[in-house]
């Protein structure tokens, strides 16, 4: 459920009626943010880790359904073990910390990705996160970790190959969507990237197929509920015609 009123979202410039229902965010940028400081890559990921409770909260109390976070691809193994140790550290964190705030608001916590690569420390904070929450009905917080799209895409295309030799029936659109990580979520309508650059890395290609692209030079750290929110704006102000006129 919204808590702002139309009032407060109209205050933003934000119309009620025209939220997306899904967002998705590159949180791109926390090492460039450090070192532009002259402090170590991960003290960017440790700022990046407190934006999130700011942006989570906005979307949560603003009724949009899902928010799905990029926090760590599958090609990021190949990352320094330090700077690994330390992500997996945060995320520990994180779920210790944030957990019962984010049971509270009614968030239910999916992890897109196989969890079983992380450590056992990081695997269990996981598992907990999703199933204490997993009958929450508010924002879906979707969190991407060992997350890769081509992977997602071919595990999705093993599940039906499976279903379809024991039916004998052809899957259709439908039946492959199911076997998504956003299974059952709203559409995909806005993917926002910071930290400057424009691609999408391996992020949601089969959702993001009508989502509108933000792309903002600001690095994670520094996107405040004030960037969200003129993500949001801009977000209104495109035409969507999804291949009509
Ligand atoms: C990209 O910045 C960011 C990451 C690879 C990690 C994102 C992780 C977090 C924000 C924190 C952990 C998340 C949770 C859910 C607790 P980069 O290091 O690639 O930045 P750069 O492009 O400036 O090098």
């Amino acid at each position: 459920m919204a808590k702002f009123t139309s009032q407060q979202l109209q205050q933003w410039g934000l119309s009620p009626q025209s939220l997306p229902r899904h967002v998705a965010i590159v949180m791109d940028g926390n090492g460039r943010w450090a070192q532009e400081k002259g402090r170590p890559r991960t003290f960017g990921h440790r700022a990046g880790t407190e934006r999130l409770r700011e942006i989570i909260r906005f979307s949560s109390d603003a009724g949009i359904g899902a928010l799905t976070l990029y926090a760590f691809s599958t090609e990021n193994w190949r990352r320094p073990e330090e700077e690994k140790s330390v992500l997996f550290s945060l995320l520990v964190e994180y779920f210790s910390k944030e957990i019962d705030e984010l049971h509270e608001n009614n968030v239910r916590i999916t992890i897109f990705g196989e969890k079983d690569p992380f450590p056992q420390k990081v695997c269990q904070a996981l598992v907990r996160a999703e199933e204490r929450t997993r009958d929450n009905t508010g924002l879906r917080l979707n969190i991407a970790l060992n997350y890769g799209s081509r992977a997602e895409i071919c595990r999705a295309v093993r599940l039906c190959c499976e279903e379809s030799a024991k039916t004998g029936a052809y899957p259709g659109d439908e039946a492959f969507e199911q076997h998504l990580y956003s299974a059952g979520q709203p559409e995909l309508d806005l993917l926002i990237r910071t930290g400057g650059e424009q691609r999408l890395s391996n992020f949601l290609l089969y959702q993001a197929a009508y989502a509108e692209l933000y792309f903002t030079p600001v690095f994670w750290p520094d996107f405040t509920r004030e960037e969200y929110i003129l993500a949001l704006q801009a977000f209104q102000k495109r035409a969507r015609r999804f291949g009509g006129l």
